[in-house]
């Protein structure tokens, strides 16, 4: 029998039981009497970024579902897969105190029970830039497990989906997908969460050593100084502006990839004629060993 269990939690004086389904077919099964859920699929290692995605999601569907999948294909052979955090009591007991009616938590051989031969490609026009860039393959990994945790999960009833801004470029993606297969799904974009510095919640974060910590704000630092700066210099200037805030994370022990000023509609290079509200400055660099991204839309 598949494993399916329920943890009862108290709410005030209410009792709250979130199930944890395991395999599709319970999850299904569990799924018959919604009509609309809302989804929040995650990797595990759950922040408070994630727990408030699972808020926002909860007045928009009928049940709230959360997903906890650590994702191989969305992992390039020589990144985190192994070591990726995996903290799953907490996790549990966070979704719990959160609201979350189903955890859905697929082991491997759940989700993927047979290669997964099938898979999603995103536009290279999106796909291949930034992150997709650095880390080729990262989103046609993601895109096709969150087709197939959209059919888990939402295939019966359509419904919403909640996916954080702080991973921007991985947001338009799936709206782009969503789009384009026409799938009944709305997708919801969550802001980013900080920590009282400015650092932007991550599960990576859990990597730094203490000193890199204090360090971290820098990233979203640079990019705060980039968005400031963009409109006030020259159109000429600009691609300038962009070295010269990759020299100064550079000059502060920093391996950056990219921060750069994008347009939101397409994440194209911004022209001269794009204007304050319709651009986002994005920036990923590696601290030591830890990758950090970010992202602020100006
Ligand atoms: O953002 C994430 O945590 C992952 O990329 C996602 C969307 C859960 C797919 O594995």
């Amino acid at each position: 029998k598949a494993a399916s269990l329920t943890m009862p939690c108290t709410l005030g004086k209410t009792l709250h039981h979130m199930q944890i389904l395991h395999s599709i077919a319970d999850l299904r099964a569990a799924l018959q009497g919604s009509r609309s859920p809302a989804f929040v699929p995650t990797m595990g290692n759950l922040h408070d970024g994630h727990l408030a995605l699972v808020r926002q999601a909860k007045p928009l569907g009928d049940v709230t579902v959360a997903s906890i999948f650590v994702n191989r294909l969305q992992f390039l052979p020589h990144e985190d897969f192994d070591s990726y955090p995996r903290t799953w009591e907490a996790d549990c007991a966070a979704l719990q105190a959160a609201g979350c009616d189903v955890l859905f938590a697929p082991r491997e051989a759940d989700l993927y029970p047979q290669p997964q031969t099938f898979k999603v490609h995103p536009d290279p026009a999106l796909a291949d830039l930034l992150e997709g860039h650095f880390r080729p393959g990262f989103f046609t990994g993601v895109a096709t497990v969150v087709m197939k945790l959209f059919a888990c999960v939402l295939g019966q009833t359509g419904g919403v989906a909640v996916f954080g801004k702080k991973d921007y470029q991985q947001l338009m993606v799936i709206r782009h997908m969503v789009r384009q297969f026409a799938l009944p799904i709305e997708i919801v974009a969550g802001e980013t969460c900080r920590a009282a510095d400015g650092l932007a919640l991550s599960s990576r974060n859990g990597y730094l050593s203490l000193e890199e910590r204090q360090e971290a704000v820098a990233l979203s630092q640079a990019l705060k100084r980039l968005a400031q700066q963009w409109l006030g210099t020259a159109p000429s200037d600009r691609s300038l502006l962009e070295t010269l805030t990759l020299d100064a994370l550079r000059a502060r022990g920093w391996a950056p990839d990219y921060l750069t000023v994008r347009r939101r509609a397409d994440l194209q290079p911004a022209t001269a004629h794009d204007g304050p509200g319709t651009l986002v400055a994005l920036g990923a660099a590696r601290l030591g060993s830890t990758r950090l991204i970010d992202n602020l839309e100006f």
